[in-house]
């Protein structure tokens, strides 16, 4: 949404604005941005000295870390354009070894083209920020931006120069192990997101040196993968495709992003990385990227394990003719492009396109100019107090209250706190998965958190070493502690590496005795707050009458600790909302909110006949039959945009500026909020659309705009949102997005189920 944006220009922080302006004059001083014109000049003229075997050394990534003798080689020899992974950047010794690898290839390979480093630096460098679905639950692009400021800082100053990051894959499946790295399953959200993160990383100029070139993977449709199964198939039809799975991507080219890594599966029998039209139609011509494609690991190899190619040879053909122009890792451009030249499977033409993508984003970052970096000063840039500032109250802000019976939060008048669980205390498993570079030293954990507040008296006892242990041999212990206590704190949830990458689940209960240790807890009759830490949404059901209060943080970063204490103290009000439906049971996943309507469309939960109440011997019937599950009803256990605040908001009527609109008016959609409470609070307001009668059959609802709304105790203030037609539009043919004249129901509300609703007509 327009106003999104524009609110962005207005809000920035002070010190954001600073680093902002810094990093333009600091660039300004040092070279003035040159024009496209200029840019692609240059790159022509590099071209055309450039031998056959160079230009293909530019499409070569090389893993570092793997392949150390390897790596050195293919530098001098111009056979490297980039490298993935220089290890453990960040370490003194380290960084050396970068700057020693870039005067490699400036001094002895053959036309001296500065290499590219890539890492991924998914939520923060050293700083370690929420995991991405916790940033997505702030709802706050703001934030977002800022974290991917300070870590483009951060890796810029260590030598990295291009992350691999936004993921902005729709994830709708919690059995997924990457659903962590994503910012949940709506993609307005993720679009909105995506957008943020890649300002935050690459700014308004590419080539500051503080700009880190972003990534949009995994293109595409990598989300939907069967069974939440990693690296699988996905069936994405045409309509989807468009509707749900791209608009991120989309969204993250129109926004200047330098790159795209395209996904591992096969989507209908094409895998993504020799998907001609995806890359060529969609990215290039329909979207016009300019930036370069580069492979995930080794999927181009893979193309040979999906039986799509017969051999590396056969995978390098596909793979550059769909539109691959870096290859990441697997080294069959390397080996096989000269023959396939050769042979004329490959045409010089496209080499020099692929090649020609590369070199602009390089020319583009500004690494001819400024191909090193400031070893000796380059940790001064390393968790700065304002950046753990920002990681805490991002982490605040991610944080969300599922429950809170009776008020027992924030915690009043306690002398005496029980800290239980194995995720109270370790910094490791806080950080979150994709995190190779946190500094696991720097992280608060809540323990320690609350140990710095002098008037508590804290008694610790872990329960359990870690979220998967079975043993029940220190729950005597821990009882005790909580019955000398006046509340228990429970620290449960999963460790960073149960989530991330290869790490899917097919039950997604609370792992090993923890679901028991909180039952033990419960029973002392003290008031317990659970706190759960975790990559994903677990299935939590069975879980919630133990626990009088719950919040959840999805893996917090370096600053969660003091985040999870100011709030369970009150010192700060949660306002978290979900990026994504949270089922009661694994076997109603896929749940999501925007799906769209059945011909039978279950009635009220209370109307359904369950397990319990079918007659014995039942005969069959198909009469009032609904769509619906027996044994899980048809609700999620919280729907997406969920979250409860200390404050009460109200809303009242919805008004909109005009009952019709023409296709090129706007429309306003306006709600009063009011903070009904005596205490200050921020609802983030979510506006809700449906175009309930289309030539494609639409969802029952969809997110298109929200705002972070900051009310006083009893305040009430105007919410206004702006539509244009453009929001109302979608792909109703492969590429023709348009929005259909008739009648469209607006909802604006707290969550994507409760909230005024309104009617408008939209006429051509
Ligand atoms: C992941 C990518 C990642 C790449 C490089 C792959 O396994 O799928 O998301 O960027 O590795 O580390």
């Amino acid at each position: 949404m327009r106003n999104i944006r524009h609110n962005r220009q207005r809000r920035l922080p002070h010190f954001l604005l600073s680093s902002l302006l810094c990093s333009i004059l600091c660039s300004l001083s040092a070279h003035a941005k040159p024009s496209d014109k200029v840019i692609e000049a240059k790159v022509n003229a590099l071209l055309n000295k450039m031998t056959l075997a160079e230009k293909i050394g530019q499409m070569n990534q090389v893993n570092y870390a793997l392949t150390e003798d390897q790596a050195l080689a293919a530098i001098k020899s111009g056979q490297a354009g980039a490298i993935l992974n220089p290890t453990g950047v960040g370490e003194d010794t380290d960084l050396k070894k970068i700057n020693a690898l870039q005067r490699l290839a400036l001094e002895h390979s053959p036309s001296k083209i500065p290499l590219l480093f890539a890492r991924d630096v998914i939520h923060g460098f050293k700083t370690i920020f929420p995991i991405p679905l916790g940033l997505a639950a702030t709802f706050n692009p703001l934030l977002v931006e800022q974290g991917a400021r300070i870590a483009a800082q951060e890796a810029r100053a260590a030598g990295v120069h291009i992350t691999f990051a936004p993921m902005l894959d729709i994830a709708r499946d919690a059995r997924w192990g990457r659903i962590a790295e994503s910012f949940g399953e709506d993609p307005y959200l993720v679009s909105q997101m995506g957008i943020a993160m890649i300002h935050g990383f690459q700014t308004n100029d590419l080539s500051a040196v503080d700009s880190l070139g972003a990534t949009a993977k995994h293109f595409f449709g990598y989300g939907a993968t069967e069974g939440g199964r990693d690296y699988n198939s996905t069936n994405i039809p045409p309509g989807q495709l468009r509707n749900v799975y791209l608009p991120p991507f989309k969204a993250a080219v129109e926004n200047g992003v330098v790159s795209v890594m395209t996904s591992f599966n096969e989507n209908d029998g094409i895998p993504a990385t020799a998907n001609r039209y995806a890359l060529q139609e969609i990215l290039r011509k329909q979207w016009g990227f300019r930036g370069f494609v580069v492979s995930d690991w080794n999927a181009t190899g893979e193309l040979i394990v999906h039986g799509y190619v017969q051999n590396r040879k056969q995978a390098a053909e596909r793979a550059i003719n769909a539109g691959i122009d870096m290859e990441m890792f697997t080294g069959s451009f390397l080996e096989n492009l000269p023959t396939l030249i050769s042979e004329g499977k490959v045409s010089l033409q496209t080499v020099n396109d692929r090649v020609r993508n590369i070199l602009r984003i390089k020319y583009k970052m500004g690494l001819f100019d400024h191909p090193f970096f400031d070893e000796q000063t380059a940790r001064e840039a390393f968790l700065k107090p304002d950046s753990l500032t920002s990681a805490r109250q991002t982490a605040e802000q991610s944080v969300v209250m599922l429950k809170n019976d009776r008020q027992t939060l924030p915690l009043k008048s306690i002398n005496t706190l029980a800290i239980i669980g194995p995720l109270a205390d370790k910094p490791h498993e806080q950080i979150g998965t994709w995190s190779w570079d946190g500094d696991e030293t720097a992280v608060i954990t809540p323990l320690a958190a609350f140990r710095q507040e002098k008037t508590l008296t804290v008694l610790y006892q872990p329960g359990l070493e870690y979220s998967r242990d079975k043993s029940t041999d220190a729950f005597a212990k821990t009882i005790e502690a909580v019955k000398q206590a006046d509340a228990a704190v429970v620290f449960l949830g999963e460790e960073a590496i149960l989530s991330g990458e290869a790490h899917s689940l097919a039950n997604l209960n609370l792992v090993g005795a923890q679901s028991e240790l909180l039952a033990a807890v419960k029973k002392t009759g003290k008031p317990v707050v659970l706190v759960v830490m975790a990559g994903r949404p677990l299935t939590i059901e069975r879980d919630l009458p133990n626990a009088d209060a719950v919040l959840y943080s999805f893996h917090p970063g370096t600053m969660g600790g003091p985040a999870l204490r100011d709030l369970i103290l009150g010192k700060a009000n949660p306002s978290g909302k979900l990026p994504v439906t949270f089922v009661r049971q694994v076997g109603q996943i896929p749940l999501y909110y925007n799906h769209n309507n059945t011909g039978r469309p279950a009635p009220a939960e209370e109307q359904l006949d369950t397990l319990d109440t079918i007659p014995v011997g039942a005969t069959q019937t198909s009469l009032g039959n609904t769509s619906y599950y027996l044994d899980a009803g048809r609700d999620p256990l919280f729907p997406f945009g969920y979250g409860l605040s200390y404050s009460n908001f109200a809303y009242g009527e919805l008004q909109l500026s005009s009952n019709q609109i023409h296709l090129q008016d706007t429309l306003t959609a306006k709600v009063k909020v009011t903070n009904s409470s005596n205490i200050d609070g921020t609802e983030v307001v979510q506006l809700y659309l449906r175009d309930p009668v289309s030539s494609r059959v639409r969802p029952v609802k969809e997110l298109k705009a929200f705002k972070r709304v900051p009310l006083k105790a009893g305040e009430t203030q105007t919410v206004s949102f702006t539509l244009t037609s453009k929001d109302l539009a979608f792909y109703n043919g492969d590429d023709h997005f348009t929005a259909e004249p008739g009648e469209f129901q607006i909802w604006v509300g707290g969550d994507s189920q409760h909230g005024p609703q309104a009617n408008f007509r939209l006429v051509p």
